[in-house]
């Protein structure tokens, strides 16, 4: 490498999505729209495939492979927690990182899924009401984002149904946060006097089967979001229009979590504007709202 190619690497600010697959990672999309819209020189942010062998090794050895941070996608969620000694809070408390930034004292990993889902529900429901109790469905990665950002939140009270009620009960123990966990035949019964419901099951995703559940037990107030995306509007949120409720869709959760990792790593507070909704929905290709 000549000495102005040494310089010019150092100069770059390189960050990149690390999963496998990377592929149908949309985060290259949202991140090179704000590095062109606020100028950022010299940036940088790519696709980086990462055999699940390969996670730990490239986690550990982000900065010499050139990048400043990196974005962290399925499966290296849990590995990028496991590997880096430093966390923040959320992080720490879900137990999965899915945004690395460079600091004055080494790598840290953090977690912004929590801030997008709240982002995205005050920006869509802004009087929603959080002294009722929020149901939560599911019990994956996605829910203790979700859960442990309603605590931060002050909801005080989370109902939690599973398929799976064992993964549900780790789930509560893990955050150590007093939820409730009720079990997948009895979901219906969950709904009464709730101010939210979130599906963050992979049910009324494109391919998979609609969410089987009847939601006429929800308060008129109650507020219905989806972090499922494709399609953007799922039977669930149709269903939750039909009756007169009010409904926030999940695509801006994936747009507001990228918004600390953008800030961290190029020093701006980059906005979620309706011209980067509709140029992911254009990906996905939706050409207008629905
Ligand atoms: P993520 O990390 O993105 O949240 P995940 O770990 O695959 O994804 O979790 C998917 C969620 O959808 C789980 O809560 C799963 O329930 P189990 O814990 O019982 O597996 C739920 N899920 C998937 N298919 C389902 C189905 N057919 N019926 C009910 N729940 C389902």
């Amino acid at each position: 490498m000549s000495e102005t190619d040494k310089t010019k690497r150092a100069e770059t600010k390189r960050v990149c999505v690390m999963g496998w697959p990377v592929e149908h990672s949309r985060s290259p999309l949202i991140h090179n729209y704000w590095i062109e819209k606020y100028g950022i020189e010299n940036a940088v942010y790519e696709k980086r495939a990462v055999k699940p062998e390969e996670a730990e090794e490239t986690i550990r050895n982000l900065n010499d492979l050139g990048y400043i941070g990196a974005n962290v996608t399925v499966p290296h969620k849990e590995t990028a927690y496991q590997v880096l000694p430093r966390r923040d809070r959320m992080a720490s408390r879900i137990g999965a990182v899915n945004t690395i930034v460079t600091t004055e004292d080494g790598l840290e990993g953090r977690n912004t899924d929590g801030y997008g889902f709240i982002a995205n529900l005050k920006e869509g429901a802004p009087d929603w009401d959080r002294s009722k109790p929020a149901v939560v469905l599911g019990a994956g990665g996605a829910a203790r984002a979700v859960i442990a950002a309603l605590w931060e939140e002050g909801v005080n009270e989370v109902r939690l149904v599973n398929r799976t009620k064992l993964r549900a009960e780790k789930l509560a123990a893990d955050l150590s946060l007093p939820v409730l966990v009720i079990d997948w035949e009895n979901r219906n019964a969950a709904l009464p006097g709730a101010g939210l419901l979130v599906n963050t099951t992979s049910l009324g995703m494109e391919g998979n089967d609609p969410l089987d559940l009847d939601i006429s037990k929800l308060p008129a107030e109650a507020v219905v979001t989806d972090i499922v995306y494709s399609p953007l509007i799922t039977p669930l949120l149709e269903a939750a229009r039909k009756q007169g409720l009010k409904t926030v869709d999940g695509l801006g959760m994936l747009l507001h979590q990228a918004v600390p990792g953008f800030e961290a790593w190029f020093g701006v507070h980059p906005e979620v504007t309706d011209e980067l909704r509709r140029l992911i929905l254009k990906d996905m290709g939706i050409e207008e709202e629905t």
